[in-house]
């Protein structure tokens, strides 16, 4: 075994992913697959997860598949206990599942505020529960890490996305709490909070209202990436898919209750905006859009405020 394989100490060990037939959950799935974890994947597109378990069975993976909504009890009981029956042991759980829509809130209504807690935070409840009871026999001895992808939203302000927000900064909240109860149980519970990665979760977001994916491949994309980001580009699966096997694997093993931002800086910059060849002001400076969006768009606006 190499250095790098003995830090990371993830081979024999087994991974239940829920959401981990497409987006970001697939690419957590791929990258610990990669690392010789066994895998147990929950999704509702049945296509998309034949496609994820094709790739890694073809890869040399162990992978169990089960179809169904992740919000149910039913499908929640049916993914731990095939996981269970293969494996008879849980190392690793990635609680993935989660959306939203745009949506001022004073339009928003009973049903949307139940879709949004159903989706984002009340099944992920039951799955922690469940994992834990799978985990508790081996963890205090080998160690096990609960991982909870939540968003940059969960700690900023998110306007005509509040109730997500909301939601998965009560994720946040609970991934502590339950860090400081699990960790003599050697569960160790963390997240990972991305800003726009482009998935197709957020190609529907954007289709919905007739715009383009946020921070897409097109000029205004890569203007809106240039100035709020400071690294200058969108998130990509592998950048969150390293965040996810860094918190599974032992080379984090003393960390827990805590939130890892793969980012490229966008909650640390905070307001600042990144301006071409203007450089850090919280307000476009003279010129600073010109070559960007033409000599109009490129007339200085009043600033709202200045740094403080
Ligand atoms: N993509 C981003 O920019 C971004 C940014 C911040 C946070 N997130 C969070 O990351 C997570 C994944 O988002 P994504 O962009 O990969 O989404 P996605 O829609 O591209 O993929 C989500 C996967 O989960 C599955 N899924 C969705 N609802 C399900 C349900 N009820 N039961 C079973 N499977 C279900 C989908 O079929 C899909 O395979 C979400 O929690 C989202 O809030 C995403």
């Amino acid at each position: 075994m190499s250095y790098l394989e003995q830090r990371l100490g993830l081979r024999g060990k087994v991974a239940l992913i829920v959401g981990g037939g497409g987006g970001l959950g697939r690419a957590i799935a791929y990258e610990l697959a990669a690392a010789d974890v066994a895998l147990t994947l929950c999704d509702r597109d049945e296509e998309g997860l034949q496609e994820t378990v094709t790739r890694i069975e073809a890869d040399g993976g162990q992978v169990v598949a089960v179809a169904g909504d992740a919000r149910t009890s039913e499908t929640l009981t049916r993914t731990f206990a095939a996981s269970s029956a293969r494996y008879g042991r849980l190392d690793i759980l990635a609680n993935v599942v989660g959306g939203t829509f745009r949506q001022p809130f004073v339009q928003s209504d009973d049903r949307a505020w139940q879709t949004l807690m159903r989706t984002n935070f009340l099944w992920l409840l039951e799955s922690t529960q469940r994992a834990v009871e799978q985990m508790t026999p081996t963890a205090a001895a080998a160690g096990a890490s609960i991982i909870n992808v939540t968003s940059i939203e969960a700690h900023r302000a998110a306007p005509n996305f509040a109730v997500y927000a909301a939601m998965k900064a009560a994720v946040t909240s609970l991934t502590r709490s339950l860090a400081l109860e699990f960790a003599p149980l050697g569960i160790r519970v963390n997240t990972i909070a991305p800003d726009v990665v482009p998935t197709e979760g957020m190609a529907r977001i954007s289709r919905a209202r007739g715009a383009e994916p946020p921070l897409a491949d097109s000029p205004s994309g890569r203007l809106t990436a240039r100035v709020g980001v400071p690294m200058g580009r969108a998130g990509t699966y592998q950048d969150v898919g390293g965040c996810a096997l860094f918190l599974a694997a032992d080379l984090s093993r003393f960390v827990t209750g805590m939130s890892l931002h793969p980012d490229g800086g966008a909650l640390a910059s905070s307001g600042w905006f990144n301006w071409p060849d203007a450089g850090y002001a919280n307000f476009p400076p003279a010129g600073a859009l010109r070559g960007y969006l033409g000599e109009e768009a490129a007339t200085p606006q009043p600033p709202h405020s200045t740094a403080g």
